[in-house]
């Protein structure tokens, strides 16, 4: 085969997927095994999905009768090699167009295209400057431009447009202190026991001291609610939802006794693997947690509740894509479920930790005023908690990170949105 056109073919076929709705999911050894083929497909799908809404506009500027209907590939070839042409100049413009059209050959439905993309590429190339500078909201779907303009304010566009295109840096709590260990990883603390690493040349799983099960990946933000318990060591607590087990590794290092619930037996597996590396052990329960009848009440709950996941949006760039007001309506009931369900597991004075990684108000803010209204009353959060750092620590107590807030002594490199809040049952 020509060189380089299996792993466009591998890289179309994932994208034609996210096109009709699916998470994404990078590409494996088994779909691509050669690893620097697979890191450059993985690079061109990113790319791609993280300027979806300028490559649509492009798109619709180029296509003089609009997206050919029923054809195979084509859209999936033409972003990838717009994404190339544009975005990542250092590979080289004639493998774009001559790859593009190598592609569409192969596909039946598409092949009679090849020649339309050839000049869609060309009129791409002479047009390049001004087809970059997109605005920078139509990098979202407008829904999500609406809620976030009137929930961040007016200039939180761009921040989240940059946030989107430069996607994440590696964040990554450390099991206990290893200051060779940073050296090794070019890592440096950014918030309690949290690590970045801006830079790594390999897979996470080939660095220094993974193996070895002394640090786990999580994002800055994601690594907040776990801290905020703040329970005697020893105490029992609850994690609800708790693959791929990030936060109970946090509730573990604590030194809780921690059962993790969640409902996926493949997410399970997941998790128990994870705390095997560790060296960390919990009690873990695959069920519902709707279903789910402890034997003795509990300390503590973290409760981290199924949502949009739009606060992820730098490391799953089609989330801003893929959800719509409805879809995140229909998590609101269920998160309250959970919240119901998380109290009646507590004993009386324990505490409730409820958090999401989303920027929807609805998923968060107004689940806590919720939760209140049916009694439980909330433990406000101090900037203390947070080494001092007020940013994300809102007037009621709660905490709101998002991708615009930068942690203080970093240059850049963003976070997660997650809300937090925390309350005692009477
Ligand atoms: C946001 S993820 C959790 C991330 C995890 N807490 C961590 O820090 O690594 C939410 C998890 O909740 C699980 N889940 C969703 N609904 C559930 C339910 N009704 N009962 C138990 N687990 C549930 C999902 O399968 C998913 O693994």
């Amino acid at each position: 085969m020509v060189p380089g056109l299996a792993l466009r073919l591998a890289a179309a076929e994932r994208l034609q997927l996210v096109l009709k709705g699916a998470s994404f999911a990078p590409l494996a050894a088994a779909d691509v095994s050669d690893a620097r083929d697979r890191a450059l497909a993985n690079k061109l799908i990113t790319t791609a999905l993280r300027h979806h809404g300028h490559l649509s506009l492009m798109l619709n500027h180029l296509l003089d009768k609009g997206m050919p209907k029923k054809s195979g590939s084509f859209e999936a070839v033409a972003r990838l090699s717009l994404a190339q042409l544009l975005f990542l100049p250092e590979i080289g413009d004639h493998s774009a167009l001559f790859l593009a059209g190598e592609a569409l050959k192969r596909d039946k439905n598409a092949a009679h295209l090849a020649k339309l993309l050839n000049a869609v590429l060309r009129r791409a190339q002479t047009e390049a400057a001004e087809l970059r500078q997109g605005p920078p909201e139509l990098l979202f779907a407008p829904a999500l431009v609406k809620t976030w303009t009137a929930a961040y304010g007016a200039d939180i566009i761009p921040a989240f447009a940059q946030a989107l295109l430069d996607g994440a840096p590696l964040d990554v709590t450390l099991k206990a202190d290893y200051p060779a260990l940073l050296e090794l990883l070019g890592a440096r603390p950014i918030l309690a026991d949290t690590v970045r690493i801006d830079q790594r040349d390999k897979p996470v799983d080939q660095l220094p001291g993974f193996a070895e099960g002394r640090f786990w990946v999580q994002d800055a933000a994601a690594a907040i609610p776990a801290r905020l318990l703040n329970l005697a060591p020893g105490a029992r607590v609850l994690d609800i939802g708790a693959s791929p087990g990030g936060k109970t590794a946090q509730l573990i290092k604590a030194g809780y006794t921690v059962t993790a619930l969640e409902r996926d037996p493949s997410r399970m597996e997941r998790l128990r693997g994870n705390l095997h590396r560790l060296s960390y052990t919990a009690e873990l329960v695959t069920a519902d947690a709707l279903d789910y009848v402890p034997a003795s009440r509990f300390d503590g709950v973290l409760l981290d509740a199924p949502c949009s996941a739009t606060g992820t949006f730098r490391r799953h760039p089609e989330v801003v894509w893929h959800r719509n007001p409805a879809d995140i309506a229909g998590r609101v009931a269920l998160q309250r479920q959970l919240i119901s369900k998380g109290v009646d597991c507590l004993n009386p004075g324990g505490v409730l930790i409820y958090c999401v990684c989303s920027l929807e108000p609805e998923e968060g803010e107004a689940q806590a005023r919720w939760a209140a209204e049916q009694g439980l009353e909330l433990l406000p959060v101090a900037a203390g908690e947070l080494n001092g750092w007020a940013v994300p620590v809102t007037e009621t107590g709660y905490i709101r990170t998002h991708p615009g807030q930068i942690v203080p002594g970093e240059k850049g490199g963003t976070l997660d949105g997650f809300f937090v809040a925390r309350f005692r049952r009477a």
